[in-house]
């Protein structure tokens, strides 16, 4: 948002409307006799056109000055002065060859006053010497065409009160015909129940302004409400929020009273509810409903309960030889409350109805007559020919308070014989029933199945389980006392390696491992897992050829399937003779040991230069094989973009790693180094090269895991290969990778939410990373979302944030970013859709015209409320050129019949922070619902093959 303090588009006018001391021509005619003059023109209308002008072209040595009067800095750190001026064509006059000057000067001072004294040039500073884009002839005069020209400069920081501006002639013809000058600021927003007040950007466009939010009225901090205010005056990253409080309800962004009739016992994003039988309120803003006379509430009752429940219905029994079961069903009404029990009294009666005593004592209640919370009591050890009445009263927390009458059912049974209840007993004694549920969660896009398995041994065997399949599963025990809950759930991906989990003994007393082998799942007790451990197959089953996800393509083999890692390191590297290698330089350090540069010559081939990680002395075997893994992971890969094992050397000391060399070192540190020195096109280049090599990868089936800039090497002919390989290793390397809460290391900025929630590696997450990468590469190596701490990257995520485009990065790149950070992994591209988009832009080069900050600078707020509207925006591009540009001409009357008449709008059309989600507008509602239907049509339009239905 601009604020603009000072907004001149006619001198005259505005500078005496801004009533400032003296009109800007006043002070002026004191400082030059032959200095610039107002004069009033009409333009081509026939309206008045105020201007300064000057114009001594004939006369060698000008120096005429003009000068603002004093400008209020007000809260500006930094200014813009936007100047339009028209400027003659020097060819255009004749004899003026020495004399005439086409460009003029800008000058500021910064003071705490306004100076009554004389102006001294010598005081002020030069901003810039302005130069005209178009300058006009004579025949242009004689046409009465004005070739009016914009220029901005920026100015800052500012740290005085006020300032002048001054501007200087040195013999050029100029008639200045307005000069804006203004600050950027973030405006007062209400965002997330929280208000955020105006807040000036920092001068270093790089940094953010951290800004706390204060809760409206009625609303009460949750995570503490932030935005960061950026340097072009937009709020980014919101985080935390604010809930309405007690007795508060959130309609349309404010906290409102809960009306008569509905109460909000907590505060928190829910609206309030009605209140619950038998309880009232009468005014507005109840954080309770009291209870109806003659109902009662415990005192220890949360607000939201009320009333005793009803009497039990549904009595059933069912009498075998000599055990009586009695079910009966749950009162109709609980009155809202949880603490539901049941006391169950027998009474043995004679012949005669008043000839009852109790009985408790003679019998067994399982599990106890009073107390019980199921709906189910099993008694035994009856007399025979007796006659038993049982009543079974329903109560809860109230019962004894309340005026209402007892909840009483009344069952009478005879028996016959008495005994013992022996399957009960048995039962009871410990051979409980397993239950095992397990489900499947298969690859991608495949429906979630679920099935489930009885088994009364505390065993189990589950054959026929797919390959390459996530299963999820937990168990649970039957007793007589009911079921327990379910275990922890166990995440098992089938390979046909094997691992053993233990689950919780408390919960599932009597089993023992859960062996996985291969894709047969084994539940087995303790003492077999030591005879597994020893004489099984599966522990010793590492399939030589595993199978892939595509068929026909070479596929990766992890190396940690091979019971000795020295086989995989003899099966996918060469061993190089060290008398081949010169070591020349030490060019970094890595974990193990230092990184040089140096040749490598082969027989009957060039030298040629390579990279050599070395392994240091007086490692572990242990440390040995993890440095070599990345070898053996690297020797299975063969592409331009990725980095090139020559091999290694492991029968003499040191051990080494001999990759390629690549010239310019690290990507990350490259694009530092060359900020701003490549065009579009080569940036686009060496993505292209990245989306490559990770669809190898990725074909091949493995999983980078941490895609980052720092880990692309880039050559002489900024050719990227990705580098760093080694799954969990390549982390514990990794500066950026930080403990996440479930004890894993991980580069949180680059890593994508499902991987850093539950460790969830995947293409997809690769994708993500791909991503961030991208905005490495058009940020030139900024660091991604900057200064903010990992906390607030990954609630910043969740919120729905996503990294804005960089300066000058195409809107079909960052589209793409966004394409890559979608939260369902799903839906991200497919490295192959992401090397076939690429490859299209790089093919039209006029795709990547449209820069997003170029159709960015009017919100998404000014769109118009209904399709058709009338808007006033100056069109840096029009929708049509630009749908045209990317060859979606026949999308265009889609895109206006959506209301979309400006790239603002597209530029936003498949974010989710497009609009705000708090904000249910219809307006917003509707932009929401096209933007996704435009997103479909550009990705579809794009190459992007594959999209969830
Ligand atoms: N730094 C780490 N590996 C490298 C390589 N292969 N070439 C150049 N610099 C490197």
């Amino acid at each position: 948002m601009i604020h603009l303090f000072y907004d001149v588009t006619d001198l005259w006018l505005k500078f005496s409307q801004t009533q400032l001391s003296f009109p800007l021509m006043q002070l002026l005619a004191h400082m030059s006799s032959l200095g610039w003059d107002a004069i009033t023109e009409m333009d081509e209308h026939n309206r008045p056109i105020h201007t300064f002008q000057v114009c001594n072209v004939m006369e060698p040595n000008q120096n005429n000055w003009l000068r603002s009067n004093w400008i209020s800095r007000q809260a500006a750190q930094k200014i813009y002065v936007e100047l339009r001026f028209t400027l003659r064509d020097c060819n255009s006059i004749p004899w003026v060859s020495g004399t005439c000057k086409e460009t003029f000067n800008l000058f500021y001072h910064e003071t705490d006053e306004a100076h009554s004294v004389k102006f001294k040039p010598q005081q002020y500073t030069k901003i810039d010497t302005i130069a005209a884009d178009e300058s006009f002839t004579q025949m242009d005069l004689g046409d009465r065409i004005l070739k009016l020209n914009t220029e901005v400069r920026e100015v800052g920081p500012m740290t005085r009160k006020g300032f002048y501006l001054a501007f200087q002639d040195i013999g050029a013809c100029i008639a200045l015909v307005s000069v804006r000058i203004y600050y950027k600021k973030c405006p007062f927003t209400l965002r997330n129940l929280a208000s955020f007040p105006d807040t000036v950007p920092r001068v270093d466009s790089s940094s953010l302004v951290e800004v706390r939010g204060a809760c409206i009225d009625h609303a009460e901090e949750r995570d503490t409400p932030k935005l960061f205010c950026g340097a072009d005056g937009d709020w980014l990253v919101p985080l935390g929020r604010c809930v309405c409080s007690i007795a508060y309800e959130e309609i349309d962004g404010s906290c409102t009273a809960c009306h008569p009739g509905f109460y909000k016992a907590y505060a928190g994003n829910i609206r309030c509810s009605k209140c619950p039988p038998h309880s009232f309120s009468y005014g507005e803003g109840a954080a309770i409903c009291h209870c109806e006379t003659g109902f009662f509430r415990a005192e220890s009752d949360p607000p939201t309960m009320a009333c005793p429940p009803s009497p039990p219905r549904n009595l059933m029994f069912n009498l075998n030889d000599t055990c009586l079961m009695l079910e009966w069903s749950h009162p109709s009404d609980t009155g809202g409350r949880r603490d539901l029990t049941y006391n169950v009294q027998c009474k043995r009666c004679g012949p005669e109805p008043d000839q009852c005593q109790f009985c408790e004592e003679e019998l067994r209640f399982l599990p106890r007559p009073l107390g019980l919370t199921d709906a189910t009591v099993t008694i035994m050890d009856f007399s025979a020919h007796a006659n038993y009445t049982f009543e079974i009263e329903s109560l809860n927390g109230v019962s004894d308070i309340s005026s209402f009458p007892r909840q009483v059912a009344i069952i009478t049974v005879s028996t016959d014989q008495g005994g013992e209840c022996f399957d009960f007993y048995l039962m009871f004694r410990g051979t409980c029933i397993i239950l095992l549920i397990f489900h499947s969660l298969p690859q991608e896009h495949e429906q979630l199945s679920y099935s489930s398995t009885r088994t009364k041994a505390p065993s189990v065997i589950i054959s026929g389980l797919k390959p390459a399949t996530w299963y999820v599963f937990c168990v649970r025990t039957r007793s007589p006392a009911g079921y327990s809950s379910y275990t922890p759930k166990y995440e098992y991906k089938t390979t046909g390696d094997c691992k053993y989990l233990r689950p919780s003994t408390a919960l599932v007393t009597g089993l023992g491992y859960i062996c996985l082998c291969g894709n047969v799942l084994l539940i087995v007790p303790s003492s077999l897992v030591k005879i597994l451990k020893t004489h099984s197959q599966c522990l010793c089953f590492f399939p030589s050829v595993p199978t892939g996800p595509f068929p026909g393509i070479k596929t990766y083999v992890d190396p940690d399937t091979y019971e000795d890692p020295t086989q995989a390191i003899h099966e996918f590297t060469k061993e190089i003779d060290p008398s081949r290698i010169r070591i020349e330089r030490v060019i970094g350090a890595g974990e193990f040991g230092e990184v040089c540069s140096g040749r490598l010559r082969t027989p009957g081939k060039k030298e040629i230069a390579v990279a050599i990680k070395t392994l240091k002395g007086g490692y572990v075997e242990r440390q040995r094989r993890d440095f070599l893994r990345e070898a053996s992971i690297m020797g299975q890969f063969d592409h331009p973009n990725i980095i090139r094992l020559e091999g290694v050397v492991t029968k003499s000391r040191p051990v080494m790693i001999v990759v390629e060399y690549v010239e310019n070192g690290s990507l990350d540190s490259f694009l530092r180094q060359h900020d701003g020195h490549f065009t579009v096109i080569q940036l686009v280049g060496m993505l292209r090269g990245i989306a490559s090599g990770m669809k190898y990868l990725s074909d091949m089936g493995y999983v980078h895991r941490d895609l980052a800039a720092r880990n692309i090497l880039v050559n002489s002919n900024l050719v990227c290969k990705v580098s760093d390989f080694g799954l969990s290793r390549v982390l514990e390397d990794d500066p950026e990778a930080a403990y996440t809460t479930t004890g894993g290391k991980i580069p949180i900025r680059w890593t994508a939410p499902e991987a850093i929630s539950y460790r969830k590696f995947s293409s997809a997450s690769d994708a993500w990373s791909y991503g961030i990468v991208m905005w490495e590469v058009m940020s030139y190596g900024e660091r991604p979302y900057w200064e903010m701490s990992n906390q607030d990257v990954i609630l910043s995520i969740e919120e729905g944030y996503r990294l804005p485009a960089p300066m000058g990065c195409p809107v079909a790149l960052h589209q793409l970013m966004l394409h890559c950070w979608q939260k369902e992994r799903s839906h991200r591209p497919k490295f192959t859709d992401v090397v076939t988009f690429l490859d299209k832009l790089i093919r039209n080069p006029s795709s990547l015209l449209p820069l997003v900050e170029d159709i960015q600078r009017y919100s998404i707020k000014d769109l118009p409320e209904s399709p058709g509207e009338e808007m006033d925006y100056p069109m840096f591009i029009s929708i049509g050129d630009w749908l045209d540009s990317i060859k979606m001409t026949q999308y265009k009357s889609n895109f206006m019949a959506a209301g979309y008449n400006t790239l603002d709008s597209v530029a936003r059309m498949n974010i989710d922070y497009a609009v705000d989600p708090f904000d249910s507008t219809q307006k917003q509602q509707r932009v929401r619902h096209d933007i996704t239907l435009l997103q479909r049509r550009y990705w579809l339009n794009a190459g992007k093959v594959e999209h969830g239905s």
